[in-house]
């Protein structure tokens, strides 16, 4: 496993028993909070991945230790809203990410996607991280299990690129839907228009474009005031020390990313689920924005960040994280 670098803000790297033993002597101090809003269950070391154990426990939401395909069999079917994935990619980032082949890894990528697809409600969405050379093995076999697909490219230039080889800036984003109906709520993140746009906000459309109507006399065209269609490319830094969301996870996601398709994807109360949950981002970003929320791993470790990200989570509504993210793209744009 690398070394895993210390962020700014205190995280911590433990054992399993060394974990059991502060959560049982409450030695980590509720984290400054007068009392927590979840509970530990500190008989948790879990030698048997194969049957999940339950390790936090809030109003909201669950945190569970065990295999991910395992977890998702102990789900009832067409019982979940909208599921985010972040599995291991196979590129030996730490000794949960490689496999004996890349076959190996497609057998089991199909084991955990079939389950995913039984527990989705029909209106559901899965949504599946990995670079594109892995998704694309993925994505064909994985359809028998769904309607329909689409390829989302999350962009970022803030990686450094030490190799002799292409930079990489981008990690690709599979949307899975279990039925043509599936909740798709635009206007959470709509975006704002060019410059152009807003230069000739209403203007007929072209005779030779596909979306002039000749018999009405040319339809006209306005700027939705929401803002315009989001696209398939979104471009958010990768997580990094400085922030204050960053653990030592090696394969964090920012918060701003999962904001993005929680808030499309799902409505407040729905149920958001990760299967392979790491440091709890889609969890913390599902408390955020009022969703409930159940996610497993297989670490202990990565399990406990995620249970202390939940109980530090910051508290807006929904509507000022959609203007915080707002500002802070606002905000990259201001300083390039
Ligand atoms: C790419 S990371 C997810 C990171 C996460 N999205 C975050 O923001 O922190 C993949 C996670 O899958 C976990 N994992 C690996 N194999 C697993 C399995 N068979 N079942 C459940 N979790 C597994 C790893 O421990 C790791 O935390």
């Amino acid at each position: 496993m690398p070394k895993l670098k210390r962020p700014s803000n205190d995280y911590g790297s433990y054992s399993s028993s060394e974990l059991c033993l502060s959560l049982q002597n409450n030695s980590f101090r509720n984290f400054g909070k007068r009392a927590l809003d979840g509970t530990f269950n500190i008989n948790c070391i879990n030698s048997n991945l194969d049957a999940p154990s339950l390790f936090y426990d809030h109003p909201n939401g669950e945190i569970w230790i065990g295999d991910a395909t395992a977890w998702l069999k102990t789900l009832e079917n067409e019982s979940v809203d909208l599921i985010f994935a972040d599995p291991p990619y196979n590129i030996n980032k730490a000794e949960w990410d490689s496999f004996e082949s890349q076959e190996d890894y497609i057998k089991w990528s199909l084991l955990w996607l079939k389950e995913a697809s039984r527990v989705l409600k029909s209106n559901g969405t899965l949504y599946i991280c990995g670079f594109s050379e892995i998704l694309a093995d993925i994505k064909h076999p994985a359809l028998k299990h769904f309607e329909g697909c689409r390829w989302l490219i999350w962009h970022y230039k803030n990686k450094a690129n030490l190799g002799s080889d292409w930079g990489r800036s981008d990690e690709c984003i599979l949307h899975f839907r279990k039925s043509r109906r599936f909740t798709f709520n635009i206007d959470n993140i709509r975006l704002p228009y060019s410059n152009h746009t807003l230069k000739y906000p209403t203007h007929p459309q072209a005779e030779t474009s596909q979306y002039g109507d000749k018999k009405n006399g040319g339809r006209l065209w306005t700027p939705n005031p929401l803002g315009a269609k989001p696209k398939d490319v979104i471009e958010i830094p990768t997580t990094c020390n400085g922030m204050n969301e960053k653990t030592p996870h090696p394969t964090q996601k920012p918060e701003e990313l999962l904001r993005k398709f929680i808030l499309v994807s799902s409505n407040p109360g729905d149920i958001v689920i990760d299967p392979f949950l790491g440091s709890g981002t889609t969890a913390v970003v599902s408390e955020q924005l009022g969703r409930k929320w159940k996610g497993c791993d297989i670490s202990m470790e990565y399990s406990f960040w995620a249970a202390k990200r939940i109980e530090l989570v910051q508290r807006k509504s929904v509507q000022e994280w959609i203007q915080f993210d707002a500002k802070n793209t606002e905000r990259r744009k201001s300083i390039r």
